[in-house]
C-alpha cells in the first residue's frame, strides 16, 4: 500500500473558538493511531491548512469524513501525491495556531503545492 500525503484548505465561518479547536485536535489525536495517519493542522485568519499522511486508503477514507464535518467549509485539496517518508512521523495530529504570527509566513489565499509546502517545511523546522 502506497504511502500518501494529502493537504487540503477549507475555511471557517467565524473565529474558531478555542473549545471547537480542542475538540477537532482531541478527536484527531485519539482517532488517527488507530489508521496510522500523522500529520498537522495550520490555523489562521479562518483558513485550516492541514496535512495528512498515511496508507492511501486511510488518507482517503479520513478525507471523505473531514469533508463533511460542518466545522469548516469548502474543502480544496492542495496537493496529493505519494511519499517516501513521512514529515511528521512523530505526531498524530500537529497543530499549529498561527494567530499571533508566530510564523513569520504571508499566508495566501489561496495556498497551492509551493506554498503549502514551504508552510509545513517552516512549521517542521521548530520541531
Ligand atoms: C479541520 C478539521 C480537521 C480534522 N482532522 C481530523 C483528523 O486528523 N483525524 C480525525 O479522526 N478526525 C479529524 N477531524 C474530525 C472529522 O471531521 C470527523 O469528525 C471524525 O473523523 C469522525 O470520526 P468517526 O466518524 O469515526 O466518529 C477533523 C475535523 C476538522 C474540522
Amino acid at each position: 500500500m502506497p504511502l500518501i500525503e494529502l493537504i487540503y484548505q477549507s475555511v471557517t465561518d467565524g473565529e474558531m473558538s478555542k473549545q471547537t479547536m480542542q475538540d477537532i485536535i482531541n478527536e484527531a489525536r485519539q482517532k488517527n493511531p488507530n489508521r496510522n495517519i500523522t500529520g498537522c493542522l495550520y490555523y489562521k485568519n479562518r483558513t485550516f491548512l492541514q496535512l495528512l499522511e498515511g496508507e492511501k486508503s486511510e488518507v482517503e477514507s479520513l478525507f471523505a469524513k473531514i469533508q463533511k464535518d460542518p466545522r469548516h467549509f469548502n474543502p480544496k485539496i492542495v496537493w496529493q501525491g505519494e511519499i517516501g517518508e513521512r514529515s511528521f512521523a512523530k505526531f498524530w495530529m500537529m497543530y499549529f495556531n498561527n494567530e499571533n504570527n508566530d510564523l513569520l509566513f504571508d499566508q495566501p489565499e489561496e495556498f497551492n503545492q509551493t506554498t503549502a509546502t514551504a508552510l509545513f517545511e517552516l512549521i517542521r523546522q521548530r520541531l
